[in-house]
């Protein structure tokens, strides 16, 4: 079975914004390797790196380019002084559309993600500035990132929507087991992002990392203090019980959100090559599914 096509790689850190220190070069090589594997759909947004990761997408060869679908959001706007804000008013939505397609150099997004919610706004308004968008010809899918299921019920009975994207952090996945099912019982795609916990799961760290100022884990109370080594010795518990699978924690866990979370695709955030080829080296050879009790029975009593 082919894993690869519910994969689709994240690139908020080639933003650079928000990691600690990012390498262009590295992101970029991480892209070419990503699209060579066989990945087939991007991740980015107009907020990640202030557009800097959609221009990154953009330098891409026509060649490889041609071979991914690129999904992309607005809605959050960083201001000049580091504080963020969010707009979903239509004429700015359009505008940013626009800016989109430019620094991506694409005819078409796949889909098209309002980022986030302003519950400020009614359903008539959003509804109006989504079909605004598919009007444009210019995306394919609409989705609505890190909106309530309540929301996303009201808007989808006005407005196509393709597919919810929302965080689907396993250490959290009590809560949100139950969006999935009902996103997907609605006939959406459910798109899950924070699935290796922004790292914690990755099994590399130690609990006494210290993160760049800039790397929003510096200021994450999962990786501070007690907090932090209390987390790495239960991934450690966990990577012991896993161990006889040979198969490195990273890609179980990926693995393990597409097949019991039913994730429709799961985007993945790697720094450089080596972190992306250690998912996909072993996301496709995985068979030994009797390790899937011991990671849901691990991260619903974590
Ligand atoms: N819609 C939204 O609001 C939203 C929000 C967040 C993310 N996203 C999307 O989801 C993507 C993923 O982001 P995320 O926050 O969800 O990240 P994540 O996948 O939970 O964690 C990514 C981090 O895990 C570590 N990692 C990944 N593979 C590894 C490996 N094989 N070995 C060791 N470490 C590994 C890296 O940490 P190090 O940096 O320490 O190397 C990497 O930065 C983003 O790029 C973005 O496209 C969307």
């Amino acid at each position: 079975m082919n894993n690869l096509s519910n994969i689709a790689l994240g690139t908020w850190l080639f933003g650079g914004l928000r990691w600690g220190h990012v390498d262009p070069d590295t992101s970029y090589r991480t892209m070419c390797e990503a699209i060579e594997r066989g990945i087939k759909y991007f991740d980015t947004s107009d907020a990640y790196g202030k557009g800097y990761s959609e221009e990154l997408i953009g330098r891409l060869p026509k060649s490889l380019k041609q071979k991914i679908k690129v999904m992309t959001k607005s809605g959050v706007v960083w201001d000049a002084d580091g504080t963020r804000h969010v707009n979903i008013n239509k004429d700015y939505v359009l505008g940013a559309l626009t800016n989109s397609l430019n620094r991506l150099d694409i005819d078409q997004i796949e889909v098209y993600y309002l980022h986030e919610d302003d519950e400020s706004k009614t359903v008539d308004e959003i509804s109006n500035t989504l079909e605004k968008v598919l009007e444009t010809g210019n995306v394919r899918y609409l989705g609505l990132s890190n909106f309530s299921e309540k929301r996303v019920a009201e808007i989808s009975s006005r407005v196509p929507i393709y597919s919810v994207q929302n965080e689907c952090n396993p250490l959290e996945i009590r809560e949100t087991v139950n969006t999935i099912k009902a996103i997907k019982r609605k006939g959406m795609q459910f798109h899950g992002y924070g699935l290796l916990s922004k790292g914690l799961l990755s099994g590399k760290l130690f609990g006494k990392e210290e993160f760049q100022t800039g790397d929003n884990r510096a200021e994450n109370k999962e990786f501070l203090g007690d907090r932090f080594v209390q987390n790495i010795v239960k991934v450690d518990k966990l990577k012991e019980s896993v161990r006889h699978t040979g198969i490195p924690l990273a890609p179980l866990v990926i693995y393990w959100a597409i097949k019991y979370c039913e994730v429709d695709l799961a985007i993945i955030g790697c720094r450089n090559v080596s972190q992306l080829n250690e998912v996909l080296d072993y996301v496709n050879n995985i068979h030994n599914l009797d390790v899937f009790e011991i990671l849901t029975d691990s991260f619903y009593n974590w």
